[in-house]
């Protein structure tokens, strides 16, 4: 971003109005916003403004938990200036954009959620870091960038003043337009979150390579492995949230004209947004056929009794963090015999997992023990000829049934700390305060010719949010019931 600069913006306001009425600035600000203003209007518009300072504000609640991520961070780059950034909003046509969400480890790292905004870590003489984060400031009155800057706060609202978001958020902060050309003029080892924003890169071009790059983001995604206090309480709520959602999907799953998924993906999004920001990742609203395709988010179809819905979703906090929950449920309340019974094999896959889910234990454990049990059941039912278990498993065969792996770390991404470490991530051990998804599930598509006909077009998979403990595992999600027949009593009660 650029300086705003005040002489342009008053030549503008000078321009003589070009057969425009003095209303089209504000009705077309992208392509013509000081089109009409008139001399007497931009005097009126620089006067009158009340001063609505906060000078009262506490600090946020995660606070003390970022400010000792960026102690963690500096203390791994001592010496180097580095630089995560929260991205820039994407237009979506013409003054329109898409929902902006920032960076996660930008939110991680401080706690704000602006967009624009460049957190920069400083290497000090003595080795640690001042942390500064960059950000939009208010928009001034007396220039008139509050309302002919097309994000001006008449348009966008309220921002927060450098120096309250400094009381909010325990760092210094400056001015975004500054950003660039303030690192563009440091010297000294940089290191980029590279992704984000395209001005910083461009500001640092030629300074910062490729690969110590992605050591960095590797870094980062590393510390978000074990969660704090903060996080769990963030994942615990969401998990609460979620149950909710869960609940008044049930409630609307019975509409006598048969429920659709959009109207189930639109049920558990009023709840998401209620509650907390949005959705953490496009909801799988999945019935009958459609539960066979893992990323079923199209969710065009309809609910019909005597089928299954597969619902994957989860409600992403104020602060980020999100659930990720699936139950596969029977539209009209009773699974079929078939259906009871694949359920309950995946139910049985799924407990197997979770109770593989304890500290010291191999990261892939849970994913094995799940696999190996859904395995067992293929063999049972005659779909891998005379194979035992063992060497069907073995020699993978099962995986033309369940697809994918049977979690993933979870957090503040749903796919949370993608770029750690292979050691301490997927080929190493769980540690208390890590928190995972345990979802093993099985998909027989419509045009398998491999399975019984009966089978075709079933899908069922049950996902929990587990937080590694002490003493081994809690589910944070176990407030949605699991097993079978619970499944059948909650709709039920939900329904009478
Ligand atoms: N909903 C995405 C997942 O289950 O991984
Ligand atoms: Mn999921
Ligand atoms: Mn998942």
């Amino acid at each position: 971003m650029t300086e705003p600069n005040q002489e342009a913006v008053v030549t503008e306001l000078t321009e003589p109005a070009s057969g425009s009425g003095p209303d089209d600035g504000i009705k077309h600000r992208k392509n013509g916003l000081t089109r009409g203003v008139t001399e007497e209007l931009a005097e009126n518009m620089r006067q009158g403004w009340a001063d609505t300072e906060r000078r009262d504000l506490e600090p946020i609640p995660q606070a003390a938990h970022t400010a000792r991520r960026r102690a963690e961070l500096s203390a791994r780059f001592p010496g180097e200036r580095l630089v995560v950034p929260a991205g820039n909003p994407k237009t979506r046509a013409n003054d329109t954009d898409y929902p902006f969400r920032p960076s996660s480890d930008y939110a991680y790292l401080t706690g704000d959620q602006s967009e624009d905004g460049v957190l920069v870590l400083e290497p000090g003489p003595d080795g640690g870091h001042e942390a500064v984060v960059y950000l939009r400031p208010r928009s001034e009155r007396g220039n008139g960038e509050f309302w002919l800057d097309n994000h001006g706060e008449l348009w966008d609202g309220r921002r927060n003043s450098l120096t309250e978001n400094e009381q909010l958020l325990g760092l210094a902060c400056r001015d975004v337009r500054k950003a660039a050309d303030e690192l563009g003029r440091a010297t000294g080892p940089v290191r980029l979150l590279r992704g984000y924003d395209a001005g910083i890169e461009t500001a640092l071009a030629g300074r910062t390579t490729t690969g110590q790059d992605e050591e960095f983001r590797v870094f980062l995604s590393g510390m978000r492995l074990v969660k704090d206090d903060f996080e769990i309480a963030e994942l615990r709520f969401a998990c609460e949230a979620t149950s909710r959602g869960f609940e008044d999907v049930v409630r609307v799953l019975d509409r006598a004209e048969g429920a659709s998924e959009r109207l189930i993906e639109g049920t558990f999004f009023v709840r998401a947004r209620v509650e907390g920001n949005a959705v953490g990742y496009g909801s799988i609203c999945a019935a009958g056929p459609h539960a066979t395709t893992l990323h079923w988010v199209r969710n065009d179809g309809q609910a019909r009794p005597g089928e299954l819905l597969l619902l994957d979703a989860g409600v992403e906090t104020r602060n980020l963090y999100t659930a990720d929950v699936t139950r596969t449920v029977p539209v009209d309340g009773r699974f079929t015999p078939l259906q009871r019974r694949i359920y309950d094999a995946v139910y049985a896959a799924q407990e197997a997992g979770i109770a593989a889910v304890k500290p010291g234990a191999a990261f892939r454990d849970f994913h094995h023990a799940a696999q190996r049990v859904l395995a067992g059941y293929l063999v049972d039912w005659g779909l891998l000829g005379d194979l035992s278990a063992d060497r069907a498993f073995e020699l993978g065969l099962h995986r033309r049934w369940t697809l994918a792996g049977t979690g993933h770390m979870l957090g503040i991404d749903v796919h949370d700390c993608a770029h750690s470490r292979r050691e301490e991530h997927v080929d190493g051990t769980l540690r208390p305060g890590m928190v995972l998804t345990v979802e093993p599930g099985l998909y027989f598509q419509e045009d398998d010719l491999t399975v019984p006909e009966e089978y075709r077009g079933i899908g069922v998979r049950i996902e929990d949010d587990i937080l590694v403990t002490e003493a081994g595992n809690e589910n944070l999600s176990a407030a949605l019931p699991r097993h079978a027949d619970d499944v059948e009593a909650w709709l039920a009660r939900l329904r009478a």
